[in-house]
């Protein structure tokens, strides 16, 4: 498929279908998703693949850790955002909400949703080594970046899961990843469930004039 084309064309899914991706596809995925630039070609970057069983046992763990803790999707800020991005938020609930059903809460449908990898059948964990500081988070953004791509070239959805962080003690314990490797984000992939409304909810884009300066 042309580049421009699965740009466009790539979004979020969050309702897959139950059919297992074979691991030669997830081989070929992930060998796409690190021929990204990095620093030093240093290729920070480290996955924890978690299928089958194991992938519903870690879903588990997630859920009850989020219902126990009371824990949601949020922006994760350090003090509080100005009022534009805040505005970006409301407008992905505006976006994805009307293809939920009317009982269904928006923030407990992308908790729970998150906790449970959307019921995809493939949930990835990234990590680097603390030994690297926060700059190489970038390198690991892009091999994020990259996969998404590939993936929706390849009839694969996915959905990075951020929210996963809160829960990086759980995580560690029942993967065995060891105390020198942070977690930096989980990833949902699988085939993408086409008669989903939710999956044909598409966010908006501000406009480039205001997220850039030209001198
Ligand atoms: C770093 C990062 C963390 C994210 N965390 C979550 C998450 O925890 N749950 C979720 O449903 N979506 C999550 N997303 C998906 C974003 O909501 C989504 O990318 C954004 O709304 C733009 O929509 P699009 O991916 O469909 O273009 C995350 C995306 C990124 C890049």
């Amino acid at each position: 498929m042309e580049l421009e084309k699965v740009i466009i064309e790539r979004h979020s899914t969050r309702a897959f279908l139950e059919v297992p991706i074979p691991r030669e596809t997830m081989d070929k995925l992930l060998f796409l998703s690190t021929r990204g630039p990095s620093a030093i070609n240093l290729q920070p970057w480290e996955f924890t693949v978690v299928m089958g069983e194991e992938r519903e046992r870690l879903s588990r763990v997630l859920v009850k850790a989020m219902r126990e803790r009371n824990i949601s999707c949020g922006p994760d800020a350090v003090r509080p955002l100005p009022k534009y991005f805040m505005d970006r938020q409301r407008k992905l609930m505006d976006c994805i909400l009307p293809s939920l059903d009317k009982e269904t809460d928006f923030q407990e449908f992308i908790n729970e949703g998150s906790c449970n990898f959307y019921g995809a059948p493939v949930a990835i964990i990234l990590t680097i080594d603390r030994a690297f500081s926060k700059s190489r988070l970038v390198d690991a953004g892009i091999a994020v970046g990259y996969m998404v791509l590939a993936a929706h070239n390849m009839g694969l959805g996915t959905c990075p899961i951020g929210l996963i962080n809160a829960f990086a003690e759980e995580i560690r314990e029942m993967l065995n990843i060891p105390d020198e490797k942070n977690i930096v984000i989980g990833i949902a992939v699988g085939y993408p469930d086409p008669d989903s409304p939710v999956n044909r909810a598409i966010s908006e884009r501000t406009p480039i004039h205001e997220v850039a300066r030209f001198y």
